[in-house]
């Protein structure tokens, strides 16, 4: 399923990319604040200290969408004037996974918002010509049951890495994983909904924008380049 209050105000109707059998949830996030942000992150003048900043605010408003089901229980505090009983976040703590190196670059603004979660490390790299994903670096817990986790990647492409990062968070017994991502393609939507929409697990994307397509160097269109190198620089 994918929701957005007003599809109007990003590049490309959500409509192609939706599959009416899957429930494999997608939130467009719809905020002006979001779309002035993202917008400048797009521009190619936009230098990499502006961009880092501004990626780190849009996270921050993204991971407000992104924990609106996050576990909490309920805790008594007592007020100056009386006892009152509010929540507080649930054992075990949400996990925090920042796919290395891009998303580095969203850790910051998630943790700004949820600083008691726990964070691991996944490096995952991309081969440019099979657009294949691999893992290089694993600073995860190796029990993560009835975890919720969080993953930050800022470009859903192809999906390839999206999908081997929240295979191996299943596999270690995740209870539910959130994808936060900058931008979308409707090729790596489908490509998700296509391995985990019909499977009992509860994924969800939760993006500033989804846009046209995919080029065929595996870019987004219209997109903002090589999120890594506008984060850090070409290396
Ligand atoms: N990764 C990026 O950094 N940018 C894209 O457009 C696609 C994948």
């Amino acid at each position: 399923m994918v929701t957005r209050a007003d599809p109007s105000r990003t590049v490309r109707d959500v409509s192609t990319a939706r599959s009416s059998l899957l429930d494999m949830r997608v939130h467009v996030a719809d905020h002006p604040l979001i779309a002035h942000k993202l917008t400048t992150l797009r521009d190619q003048r936009t230098d990499s200290a502006t961009f880092r900043r501004l990626a780190e605010e849009l996270v921050t408003l993204l991971a407000y969408e992104a924990t609106r089901e996050v576990r909490t229980e309920p805790y008594e505090v007592t007020t100056p004037v009386a006892p009152a009983v509010g929540v507080r976040l649930s054992q075990p703590r949400p996990l925090v996974v920042p796919i290395l190196r891009a998303g580095l670059g969203m850790l910051e603004g998630m943790v700004r918002l949820m600083p008691t979660a726990e964070v691991g490390f996944l490096g995952m790299v991309r081969d440019e010509k099979t657009l294949m994903a691999t893992t290089y670096a694993d600073r995860l817990p190796e029990d993560l049951s009835d975890r919720q986790v969080y993953v930050l990647d800022p470009m859903l492409a192809t999906g390839g890495t999206l999908i081997a990062t929240i295979e191996l968070l299943l596999a270690r017994g995740a209870h539910d994983v959130t994808a936060i991502c900058l931008l979308a393609a409707p090729e790596g939507i489908a490509a998700l909904e296509a391995t985990f929409g019909t499977r009992d697990v509860a994924v969800t994307v939760v993006t500033a924008g989804l846009d046209e397509k995919l080029n065929e160097k595996g870019y987004i269109v219209p997109g903002l380049g090589d999120a890594g190198d506008r984060l850090y620089g070409v290396v």
